[in-house]
């Protein structure tokens, strides 16, 4: 027996890093999953991942920051799965150019992606949600950078910041409909986008010199505890709050 026995869950970002094993903790759990990724081949692939292991997934492509895709990638996931309990919103992307360099269009499709992307998935899940009337579960992805700033990355900064001010009002406008949504920052964590453009040298200065505390690099699996947790009952009474897995 799992503890997501008969849930039904949407993870975007699924191809790869979090997302990646999110889908695949999610399953273990017992629930079926509808992953969600920019990359048909990459969500297909973790669908696979879960399905060899003995768990129920499908893989959705989807461009988070286009309103139509979005609606498209939820009714087909609905269809799927039958309904949706879970969504947990990983798709991101991160750039590194200074302010005074930086193309409004990468401004712009940072902004598309991590901010308005999130307000797309949470708007249509959460409808979801109300018209079946079960409550549900919402775990966003945000980032201490959005409480601290990033220099060389201010979209993603800027992106961050809006979606803890945007899920903390998410929480209090859902929570009436029996919805959790809540946000979490993990540490600096060794996935394909922290790697982005950096030498090994320069991954472990930085991943050093951002965990000032422990000194640990995160692995993705690490984000499975406060998940899963964040997914239980056991947090059923937070709404609209952040989850820190190291300080900001
Ligand atoms: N890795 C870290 O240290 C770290 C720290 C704090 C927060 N985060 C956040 O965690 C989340 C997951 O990041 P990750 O580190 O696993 O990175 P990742 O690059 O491994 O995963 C991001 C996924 O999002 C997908 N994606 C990008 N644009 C998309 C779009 N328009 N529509 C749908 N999918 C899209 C990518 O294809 C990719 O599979 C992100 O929101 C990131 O900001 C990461």
């Amino acid at each position: 027996m799992g503890q997501l026995d008969g849930k039904r869950a949407i993870v975007t970002g699924g191809a790869s890093g979090f997302g990646k094993v999110i889908s695949q903790a999610l399953a273990r759990e017992g629930a079926s999953v509808a992953v969600w990724d920019v990359r048909k081949e990459g969500a297909e692939g973790t669908a696979k991942t879960v399905e060899a292991a003995g768990g129920k997934a499908t893989g959705v492509a989807v461009d988070v920051s286009d309103s139509a895709s979005v609606q498209m990638a939820m009714a087909q996931s609905v269809e799927a799965l039958g309904g949706v309990d879970i969504m947990v919103n990983c798709a991101g992307v991160m750039y590194r150019t200074p302010i005074i360099e930086m193309p409004v269009e990468e401004w712009t499709q940072v902004i598309s992606i991590n901010l308005t992307g999130m307000f797309l998935c949470c708007q249509a899940v959460s409808r979801q949600m109300i018209e079946q009337g079960t409550g549900g579960k919402i775990v966003n992805f945000a980032s201490g950078r959005g409480v601290t700033g990033s220099v060389n990355s201010a979209h993603y900064a800027a992106s961050k910041g809006g979606v803890l001010a945007f899920t903390t009002t998410l929480g209090m406008e859902v929570a009436p409909h029996g919805i959790n949504a809540n946000s979490i920052c993990p540490g600096a964590t060794d996935t394909p986008m922290m790697r982005g453009g950096l030498t090994e040298e320069q991954v472990q200065s930085r991943m050093s010199s951002d965990v000032p505390y422990n000194k640990r690099i995160g692995k993705p699996e690490d984000i499975i505890g406060p998940i899963l947790f964040l997914v239980s009952e056991s947090s059923k009474d937070m709404y609209g709050q952040t989850l820190f897995i190291k300080t900001p």
